[in-house]
């Protein structure tokens, strides 16, 4: 939520004396005086002051959800459930969207929140937040797919990927398992990684995000909201840095 609106919201004051407040540097975000008025913040994650005042509304909500196969990601869709579809109506908020996409086939961890900013940064490319996968191919997998993973694949179209650590638990003629490691997030990128190297995808489950791993206790279509440590963790996508703001300001 932007600061203005949370201080109105929380009966700091008028909109022209919260204006007032952030301009006199009595508003303090994390120990720093914020002079921009519609800065996103979450007095969930952050310490909010105006002077001597804590501000303590919990804002957002954080979900960690064990994505099913046949989902979709999407906030709608017209033929399929939708990963906002296994949100039980208590916890439904308007502006809930998943944090990135899983392909309709794809399982595992997928980050759900109603705070927009924290999602764009996730998923700024120039963060590079890891992202692992474990997955299991219809062929052997050996030294060499590590080392062109390694090197970058390059897709057919020409695009080519970031290096990203792929490490080999089993690996026979027929069928192998791997976890994948990369920090990018192109369109199908590790079905398309793999198929680059002769090899097709025949399950692909997200295991972390960035600092979050998926809870394995969560059975497929469970969610759970995140806990105050992943919380902690997430804390440095949430700052927004001078050179990103003006970023998002052109967007
Ligand atoms: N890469 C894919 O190919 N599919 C996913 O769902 C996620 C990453």
């Amino acid at each position: 939520m932007r600061l203005d609106k949370l201080l109105e919201h929380e009966k700091i004051g008028s909109r022209r004396k919260v204006k007032a407040l952030i301009r006199s540097k009595q508003v303090t975000v994390d120990g720093q005086i914020i002079m921009n008025e519609s800065l996103n913040v979450d007095a969930a994650l952050q310490n909010i002051f105006v002077g001597d005042t804590k501000i303590q509304q919990k804002t957002h909500v954080y979900y960690m959800l064990n994505k099913p196969q046949g989902v979709v990601t999407a906030v709608k869709d017209a033929k399929h459930q939708t990963v906002i579809d296994l949100i039980e109506k208590n916890d439904q908020r308007v502006g809930l969207y998943p944090v990135g996409r899983l392909d309709r086939d794809t399982e595992g961890l997928l980050l759900l929140t109603d705070n927009g900013q924290l999602g764009y940064q996730l998923l700024l490319p120039h963060k590079k937040v890891s992202k692992r996968y474990e997955v299991t191919v219809n062929e052997e997998l050996t030294a060499l797919d590590c080392q062109a993973f390694s090197e970058g694949i390059v897709f057919s179209d020409g695009k080519k990927c970031k290096s990203a650590t792929l490490t080999i638990l089993s690996s026979k003629k027929d069928e192998s398992h791997a976890y994948l490691d990369i920090t990018e997030g192109k369109f199908h990128q590790v079905k398309k990684m793999f198929l680059a190297v002769g090899k097709k995808v025949i399950h692909l489950k997200r295991v972390s995000m960035g600092p979050i791993q998926l809870d394995s206790t969560l059975s497929l279509g469970e969610y759970r909201p995140l806990n105050q440590a992943e919380l902690q963790a997430l804390l440095p996508y949430f700052t927004i840095h001078k050179k990103e703001k003006s970023v998002e300001d052109e967007i």
